[in-house]
């Protein structure tokens, strides 16, 4: 088994005002994590069996003002999970996607944080296990996430280009 769970949320306005910044995110977040999980999934089709699980978001879900560059990576390991969990279907090989939302981790210092939206990473560990041993293929956590980005995908566009998210 293998746990792909690295990242750097990145700044938003920095990623916009400087390429390097950009190209920093979308390396980290998308092509790093996206080259590992060629390289543990290749593993697994040799041993024929085993688990990936890599760390994505619900930043990838729909992009955002506030930060298309972090969730256009995410999106893209999204997808990229996708197809390898689509390639190892009906095989003992497991690809798995988590999508959690907000968590408490240095990686959100800086945010104020606390009410219903915010997990603790013993959560998202939790949900991480059970999907493991559930062998589902994509997660969010906590579980609620599914259907507020539901929401956020299908907002029409008027209403979404109003919001400051
Ligand atoms: N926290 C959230 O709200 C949240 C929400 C959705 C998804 N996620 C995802 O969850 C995963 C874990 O994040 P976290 O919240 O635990 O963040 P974190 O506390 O900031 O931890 C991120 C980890 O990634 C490592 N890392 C960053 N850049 C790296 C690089 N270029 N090479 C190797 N390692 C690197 C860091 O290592 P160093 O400490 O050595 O720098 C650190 O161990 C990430 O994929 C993140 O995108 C987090």
């Amino acid at each position: 088994m293998a746990i792909i769970a690295y990242g750097i949320l990145g700044d938003q306005e920095a990623a916009q005002a400087d390429v390097e910044r950009l190209e920093q995110g979308l390396r980290t977040n998308f092509l790093s994590a996206a080259v590992w999980s060629e390289l543990v999934a290749g593993a697994l089709a040799k041993a024929g069996r085993g688990t990936l699980v890599a760390i994505a978001s619900v930043a990838g879900d729909r992009g955002r003002r506030s930060n298309y560059a972090y969730g256009a990576a995410k999106a893209g390991l999204s997808v990229f999970l996708e197809g390898l969990a689509h390639r190892f279907a009906g095989t003992a090989v497991t690809v798995i996607a988590i999508k959690p939302g907000f968590v408490d981790t240095p990686m959100t210092a800086h945010l104020p944080k606390g009410g219903p939206l915010w997990a603790t990473p013993d959560k998202v560990a939790e949900d991480i296990e059970s999907a493991i041993r559930r062998r589902r293929t994509v997660v969010y956590t906590p579980w609620f996430w599914w259907g507020v980005m539901a929401i956020i995908r299908n907002l029409p566009r008027p209403i979404f280009d109003r919001m400051k998210i």
